[in-house]
C-alpha cells in the first residue's frame, strides 16, 4: 500500500516537473533542433530581456515576448538593455561574414534565409539572433510555443540550439468577408493565430455577388449600398429559401488601415482582393450601367456563379476599376494586389454589342486555345497590371487568368487543383498553390460529416490530407520551374461560415497542417510527428480563446 502511495506521489512529481519544462516540438517544426535535455537553464520571474532600446522595433517584439511568455507561464520578465542582467537576449546580427576571393560572387541571401533566426539556450541564458527583425519575432513564436501552459514558478528551459528558416516566402490564409462579415476584432484575432503559425501574407477576400466590403472614399455607395443583401439563403447546398433578414457590413479605409497596422506588427503582409470582373454584383447593383444588360442587379442573397460580370466593352468599366484599384493601393502597401478574376461566365460578352465591338477593335480571334472572350478579360487584366505597374504593385490572380493568355507579369494562384499553377510556371510566371482538394478549409474536416459544423459538402479536406501536399509538384515541373512556385495558401471561404467560432473551428487545427506545408522540407514532415506535436500548440488555442476541431484526421 504504502509503495502504492509513494509510486503516486513519485509520478506526480514528475509529470509535475517534466510540466515545467520547455519543449521545442513545436508546429511548424524548425529547421533544425539539436537539443541537450540533461541540462537546463531556468527561467524565473524577475529575470531580463535584453535588447537595443533604441530599435523601437525591436524594444516591440521585445514586448511581445514578454507578454506571451506572462500568458502561458505567469512568470514575469522585465525589458532591459543591460545585456549582462538579461536571461533572454535578442539581436540583429550582420550576415555572416564569409571571406571569399573579389572574383566569387557570393549569392545574396534569399528571403527565406533573411527570415531566419537562431535560438541557442545555455548556461548564460537565451540568445536569439536573426539578419532581419522579422526572424527575431519568428524565434520569439518558436519560444513562445515552446513553453508549458499553465502558470508556474520557474521553466526549465533544455540547452539547445535552433537554426530556422521557412521553406516558402509566400505562406498565405485568406478569409472571405465578403459571404459573411467579420470585425475587425476577429480579424485581428486571426491575424495572431496567423502568427503563431508562421504565415505571412494575409488574403483578404473584400469583395464578391454577395457584398461590397471596402470603402471607396470617391464611389460611397459602392459600401453603404453594395454592402447590403437583402436577405440570405439559408439551408445546405443552393435551396432557395431565403432567411429574409438584411445582412450587411463593411470596412472604413481607417478600419483597413488598422488592420495593415496590425499585421504588419506581426509581420504579416495583407492582400486585398477585389474580385474582377466576375463576382461583382455589389457593385453592379449600385452601378447597373457597368453591367452589359444595365440590370437592375440585386446584391446577390444567394452563393454560386452568377451570370451578370462587368460589361468589358464599355470604357467605364475600366474607369471604375481605376479608382477602385487606386484607392485600394492606398491604402494597402502590399506589392501583391489580388484582381481576383475567376469564374467569370462569358454569356453576357458573347451577346452585349459593347463587349463585341472591343473585341473587334482589338482584333481579338480565336487562335483555338483563347476564346475572343477570354483574351478581353486579359484585356482587361492587362490594362488593370499597367496600372498597379505605375504603382509599384504586381497582379495575382486566380488561374482563369491563363484562359485569355497570361499578362507579362501576372501571378497564378492555383485553385482548380494544381494544374493552372504548372502552366503558369512552365510559362515562368511565379505562381502561389492553393489547390482546393490539399487547401479549401471550407471543406469538412471529418470524414463523417454530421459530427461537424455545416459546410461546403462535396468532399472532405482532412489536415493529412493537407499535410500530404507537396507544392512543388516535382513530377510534373523541372526544378527551374520549381523556382517559379512562391509558396502555399489555405482558403476559408464563408458561404456556410456566418460566426467567428465556427471560422476558428473551420481553420483550426488545420492551419498547423498547412503551416507544416509552408514552413517545413518534404525530409522534415511526418504526419503522426505532426499530430503528436499538436496537442502542445493546442493549449495555446486555448490560452486564446478559439475553437478548434479536437478530432485530427
Ligand atoms: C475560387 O474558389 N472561386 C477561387
Ligand atoms: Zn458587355
Amino acid at each position: 500500500m504504502r509503495s502504492i502511495f509513494l509510486t503516486c506521489i513519485l509520478l506526480a512529481g514528475m509529470s509535475w516537473a517534466s510540466a515545467q519544462r520547455a519543449n521545442y516540438d513545436v508546429v511548424p517544426q524548425p529547421k533544425s533542433v539539436r537539443t541537450d535535455t540533461a541540462q537546463v537553464f531556468t527561467l524565473r520571474s524577475g529575470m531580463g530581456i535584453a535588447f537595443d532600446n533604441n530599435d523601437a522595433e525591436l524594444s516591440r517584439t521585445a514586448g511581445f515576448l514578454c507578454q506571451w511568455v506572462e500568458e502561458a507561464t505567469g512568470i514575469r520578465l522585465m525589458l532591459t538593455p543591460d545585456d549582462k542582467q538579461a536571461a533572454i537576449r535578442l539581436a540583429l546580427e550582420a550576415p555572416a561574414g564569409r571571406k571569399v576571393r573579389k572574383s566569387v560572387k557570393v549569392a545574396p541571401p534569399t528571403e527565406q534565409q533573411l527570415e531566419g533566426y537562431t535560438l541557442e539556450v545555455n548556461a548564460s541564458g537565451v540568445d536569439i539572433r536573426a539578419q532581419k527583425q522579422v526572424g527575431l519575432f519568428r524565434a520569439a513564436q518558436t519560444l513562445r510555443k515552446s513553453l508549458p501552459v499553465g502558470q508556474t514558478q520557474s521553466v526549465g528551459l533544455p540547452f539547445t540550439r535552433i537554426a530556422d528558416q521557412p521553406r516558402f516566402v509566400y505562406r498565405g490564409l485568406l478569409l472571405d468577408c465578403a459571404r459573411h462579415f467579420f470585425t475587425v476584432d476577429v480579424i485581428k484575432q486571426f491575424i495572431d493565430v496567423m502568427a503563431l503559425h508562421g504565415c505571412n501574407q494575409f488574403h483578404w477576400h473584400l469583395t464578391d455577388d454577395q457584398g461590397w466590403r471596402f470603402e471607396v472614399k470617391s464611389l460611397p455607395r459602392l459600401a453603404s449600398e453594395g454592402s447590403v443583401r437583402e436577405k440570405t439563403v439559408i439551408g445546405p447546398g443552393n435551396m432557395r429559401i431565403y432567411d429574409n433578414i438584411p445582412y450587411g457590413g463593411y470596412y472604413t479605409q481607417e478600419d483597413c488601415r488598422e488592420i495593415v497596422r496590425y499585421a504588419a506588427e506581426r509581420y504579416i503582409n495583407v492582400v486585398p482582393e477585389i474580385d474582377m470582373p466576375g463576382h461583382m454584383m455589389g457593385a453592379l447593383h449600385v452601378f447597373p450601367n457597368l453591367g452589359c444588360t444595365g440590370g437592375p442587379y440585386p446584391v446577390a442573397p444567394h452563393w454560386g456563379v452568377m451570370r451578370d460580370v462587368l460589361c468589358g466593352g464599355n470604357p467605364e468599366t475600366l474607369d471604375f476599376l481605376k479608382t477602385v484599384f487606386g484607392e485600394l493601393c492606398d491604402v494597402f502597401p502590399s506589392r501583391f494586389i489580388h484582381i481576383g478574376g475567376d469564374e467569370c461566365p462569358k454569356d453576357c460578352w458573347r451577346k452585349c454589342p459593347k463587349c463585341q465591338a472591343k473585341i473587334e477593335e482589338l482584333g481579338l480571334k480565336d487562335d483555338g486555345r483563347h476564346s475572343p472572350e477570354n483574351q478581353l478579360q486579359t484585356y482587361l487584366n492587362h490594362e488593370i497590371e499597367q496600372f498597379l505597374a505605375s504603382r509599384g504593385r504586381s497582379l495575382i490572380g486566380w488561374d482563369e487568368i491563363l484562359a485569355g493568355g497570361l499578362t507579362e507579369d501576372a501571378i497564378v494562384m492555383s485553385w482548380r487543383g494544381t494544374k493552372g499553377g504548372i502552366e503558369a510556371a512552365k510559362q515562368h510566371h511565379r505562381v502561389i498553390m492553393s489547390p482546393n482538394v490539399y487547401a479549401y478549409i471550407d471543406h469538412p474536416q471529418l470524414k463523417d460529416y454530421s459530427r461537424q459544423p455545416r459546410t461546403t459538402d462535396s468532399y472532405q479536406v482532412s489536415c493529412s490530407k493537407i499535410y500530404s501536399f507537396e507544392p512543388l509538384v516535382p513530377d510534373a515541373l523541372t526544378e527551374e520551374e520549381q523556382n517559379c512556385i512562391l509558396g502555399v495558401q489555405a482558403n476559408l471561404w464563408t458561404e456556410q461560415v456566418a460566426f467567428p467560432e465556427h471560422a476558428f473551428y473551420q481553420l483550426l487545427p488545420r492551419l498547423a497542417a498547412m503551416s507544416e506545408v509552408q514552413w517545413c522540407r518534404p525530409d522534415q514532415k511526418n504526419f503522426e510527428d505532426f499530430r503528436r506535436r499538436l496537442p502542445r500548440l493546442e493549449q495555446f488555442y486555448d490560452r486564446l480563446g478559439v475553437q478548434y476541431c479536437k478530432q485530427v484526421e
